[in-house]
Protein backbone atom coordinates (compact mmCIF):
# COMPACT_ATOMS: atom_id res chain seq x y z
CA UNK A 1 0.00 0.00 0.00
CA UNK A 2 1.23 3.62 -0.91
CA UNK A 3 -0.60 6.31 0.41
CA UNK A 4 -0.82 9.96 -0.36
CA UNK A 5 -2.10 12.61 1.61
CA UNK A 6 -1.76 16.34 1.43
CA UNK A 7 -4.45 19.69 1.31
CA UNK A 8 -7.22 19.90 -1.18
CA UNK A 9 -5.67 20.70 -4.86
CA UNK A 10 -2.76 19.02 -4.38
CA UNK A 11 -3.24 16.79 -7.14
CA UNK A 12 -3.29 13.58 -5.12
CA UNK A 13 -5.88 11.92 -7.42
CA UNK A 14 -3.96 12.60 -10.60
CA UNK A 15 -0.71 12.04 -9.01
CA UNK A 16 -2.05 8.90 -7.74
CA UNK A 17 -3.36 7.67 -10.78
CA UNK A 18 0.13 8.31 -12.41
CA UNK A 19 2.24 6.56 -9.79
CA UNK A 20 -0.73 3.21 -9.55
CA UNK A 21 -0.09 3.13 -13.60
CA UNK A 22 3.59 3.31 -12.94
CA UNK A 23 3.26 0.62 -10.28
CA UNK A 24 0.79 -1.65 -11.50
CA UNK A 25 -1.13 -1.60 -8.85
CA UNK A 26 -5.30 -0.23 -8.35
CA UNK A 27 -5.82 3.18 -7.66
CA UNK A 28 -8.45 3.79 -4.89
CA UNK A 29 -9.52 7.48 -3.73
CA UNK A 30 -11.25 7.52 0.12
CA UNK A 31 -13.53 10.03 -1.12
CA UNK A 32 -14.91 8.23 -3.99
CA UNK A 33 -15.32 4.90 -2.16
CA UNK A 34 -17.21 7.02 0.80
CA UNK A 35 -19.49 8.11 -1.36
CA UNK A 36 -19.89 4.62 -3.11
CA UNK A 37 -20.36 2.90 0.81
CA UNK A 38 -22.63 6.32 1.90
CA UNK A 39 -24.54 6.03 -1.31
CA UNK A 40 -24.35 9.68 -1.16
CA UNK A 41 -22.09 12.35 -2.50
CA UNK A 42 -19.79 14.16 0.28
CA UNK A 43 -21.48 17.09 -0.17
CA UNK A 44 -24.66 15.68 1.20
CA UNK A 45 -23.32 13.96 3.95
CA UNK A 46 -21.97 17.60 5.24
CA UNK A 47 -25.18 19.25 4.38
CA UNK A 48 -27.14 16.34 5.42
CA UNK A 49 -25.42 14.84 8.52
CA UNK A 50 -22.28 17.83 9.23
CA UNK A 51 -18.51 17.49 9.08
CA UNK A 52 -18.38 15.05 12.39
CA UNK A 53 -20.45 12.23 10.92
CA UNK A 54 -18.48 12.90 7.88
CA UNK A 55 -14.91 12.39 9.61
CA UNK A 56 -16.33 8.91 11.37
CA UNK A 57 -17.63 7.56 7.67
CA UNK A 58 -14.24 9.02 6.49
CA UNK A 59 -12.22 7.04 9.29
CA UNK A 60 -13.93 3.93 8.91
CA UNK A 61 -14.08 3.95 5.18
CA UNK A 62 -9.47 4.52 5.14
CA UNK A 63 -9.46 1.97 7.81
CA UNK A 64 -11.42 -0.52 5.50
CA UNK A 65 -9.22 0.59 2.31
CA UNK A 66 -5.89 0.09 4.39
CA UNK A 67 -7.31 -3.50 5.38
CA UNK A 68 -7.56 -4.11 1.74
CA UNK A 69 -5.77 -5.41 -1.54
CA UNK A 70 -2.34 -3.47 -2.18
CA UNK A 71 -2.78 -0.55 -3.75
CA UNK A 72 -1.87 3.43 -4.50
CA UNK A 73 -4.64 5.39 -1.77
CA UNK A 74 -5.28 9.37 -2.24
CA UNK A 75 -7.09 10.20 1.06
CA UNK A 76 -9.33 13.24 1.71
CA UNK A 77 -7.80 16.34 2.60
CA UNK A 78 -8.77 16.17 6.06
CA UNK A 79 -8.23 12.32 6.53
CA UNK A 80 -4.83 12.38 8.24
CA UNK A 81 -6.30 14.93 10.76
CA UNK A 82 -8.07 11.44 12.57
CA UNK A 83 -6.44 10.43 15.25
CA UNK A 84 -7.23 6.85 14.95
CA UNK A 85 -6.54 7.38 11.48
CA UNK A 86 -3.16 8.65 11.77
CA UNK A 87 -1.96 5.37 13.71
CA UNK A 88 -2.86 3.21 11.28
CA UNK A 89 -0.38 5.47 8.86
CA UNK A 90 2.50 5.36 11.30
CA UNK A 91 2.60 1.69 9.25
CA UNK A 92 2.35 2.20 5.75
CA UNK A 93 4.31 4.38 3.75
CA UNK A 94 2.89 7.88 2.84
CA UNK A 95 3.17 10.36 0.10
CA UNK A 96 2.83 14.05 1.36
CA UNK A 97 2.20 15.92 -2.11
CA UNK A 98 2.67 19.82 -0.57
CA UNK A 99 0.79 22.21 -2.22
CA UNK A 100 1.12 26.46 -0.85
CA UNK A 101 -1.92 27.47 0.05
CA UNK A 102 -2.23 30.39 -2.44
CA UNK A 103 -1.89 27.48 -5.35
CA UNK A 104 -4.52 25.05 -3.90
CA UNK A 105 -6.75 27.75 -3.32
CA UNK A 106 -6.44 28.91 -7.16
CA UNK A 107 -7.42 24.94 -8.26
CA UNK A 108 -10.10 24.07 -6.33
CA UNK A 109 -11.66 27.77 -6.29
CA UNK A 110 -15.20 27.63 -6.98
CA UNK A 111 -15.31 23.49 -6.71
CA UNK A 112 -18.77 22.91 -5.35
CA UNK A 113 -18.44 19.88 -4.57
CA UNK A 114 -15.94 20.72 -1.64
CA UNK A 115 -17.73 21.79 1.06
CA UNK A 116 -14.77 23.59 2.73
CA UNK A 117 -14.17 25.86 0.66
CA UNK A 118 -17.19 27.48 2.25
CA UNK A 119 -14.95 27.78 5.73
CA UNK A 120 -14.19 31.28 6.74
CA UNK A 121 -11.05 29.69 8.30
CA UNK A 122 -9.78 28.08 5.61
CA UNK A 123 -6.02 29.40 5.75
CA UNK A 124 -5.75 28.45 9.78
CA UNK A 125 -6.89 24.57 8.79
CA UNK A 126 -4.28 24.86 6.07
CA UNK A 127 -1.92 26.12 8.62
CA UNK A 128 -2.83 23.44 11.62
CA UNK A 129 -2.99 20.29 8.88
CA UNK A 130 0.86 21.35 6.75
CA UNK A 131 2.41 19.71 10.05
CA UNK A 132 0.24 17.28 10.68
CA UNK A 133 0.78 16.03 7.01
CA UNK A 134 4.73 16.44 7.23
CA UNK A 135 4.47 14.29 10.79
CA UNK A 136 2.84 11.99 8.85
CA UNK A 137 4.87 11.24 5.27
CA UNK A 138 7.48 8.94 4.68
CA UNK A 139 8.37 11.46 1.80
CA UNK A 140 7.15 15.02 0.90
CA UNK A 141 7.04 16.12 -2.60
CA UNK A 142 6.28 19.89 -3.65
CA UNK A 143 3.41 20.13 -6.59
CA UNK A 144 3.64 23.78 -6.68
CA UNK A 145 3.86 24.72 -10.66
CA UNK A 146 5.26 21.08 -11.44
CA UNK A 147 3.89 18.75 -14.47
CA UNK A 148 2.35 16.23 -12.86
CA UNK A 149 4.48 13.46 -14.42
CA UNK A 150 6.97 15.03 -12.68
CA UNK A 151 5.86 14.64 -9.36
CA UNK A 152 5.00 11.35 -10.12
CA UNK A 153 8.55 10.07 -11.01
CA UNK A 154 10.09 12.42 -8.00
CA UNK A 155 7.46 10.79 -5.40
CA UNK A 156 8.67 7.38 -6.56
CA UNK A 157 12.14 7.42 -6.62
CA UNK A 158 12.19 9.31 -3.33
CA UNK A 159 9.76 6.70 -1.73
CA UNK A 160 12.47 4.35 -2.89
CA UNK A 161 15.33 5.68 -1.51
CA UNK A 162 13.18 6.10 1.74
CA UNK A 163 12.67 2.09 1.57
CA UNK A 164 16.27 1.66 0.96
CA UNK A 165 17.63 3.52 3.69
CA UNK A 166 14.85 2.27 6.03
CA UNK A 167 16.03 -1.42 5.06
CA UNK A 168 19.66 -0.85 5.57
CA UNK A 169 19.28 0.84 8.80
CA UNK A 170 17.30 -2.12 10.82
CA UNK A 171 19.84 -4.55 9.36
CA UNK A 172 23.38 -2.62 10.03
C1 LIG B 1 -11.76 17.60 2.56
C2 LIG B 1 -11.15 17.26 1.37
C3 LIG B 1 -11.86 16.56 0.30
C4 LIG B 1 -13.03 15.75 0.87
C5 LIG B 1 -13.90 16.61 1.71
C6 LIG B 1 -13.16 17.25 2.88
C7 LIG B 1 -10.94 18.31 3.58
O1 LIG B 1 -10.96 15.70 -0.37
O2 LIG B 1 -12.58 14.65 1.59
O3 LIG B 1 -14.46 17.58 0.87
O4 LIG B 1 -11.33 18.36 4.76
O5 LIG B 1 -9.87 18.84 3.22
P1 LIG B 1 -9.80 16.23 -1.38
O6 LIG B 1 -8.61 16.58 -0.53
O7 LIG B 1 -9.55 15.04 -2.23
O8 LIG B 1 -10.35 17.38 -2.12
Amino acid sequence: MIVLIGFMGAGKTTIGQLMAARLELPFLDSDEAIERRAGRTIRDIFDQDGEPAFRKIEHDTVRALLRGPDAVLALGGGAAEHPATQRELALVPVIHLKVEYDGALTRIAGDPSRPLLARPDLAEVYARRLPIYESLATVTVPTDGRRPEAVARQALRALRLATIARTKGSHP
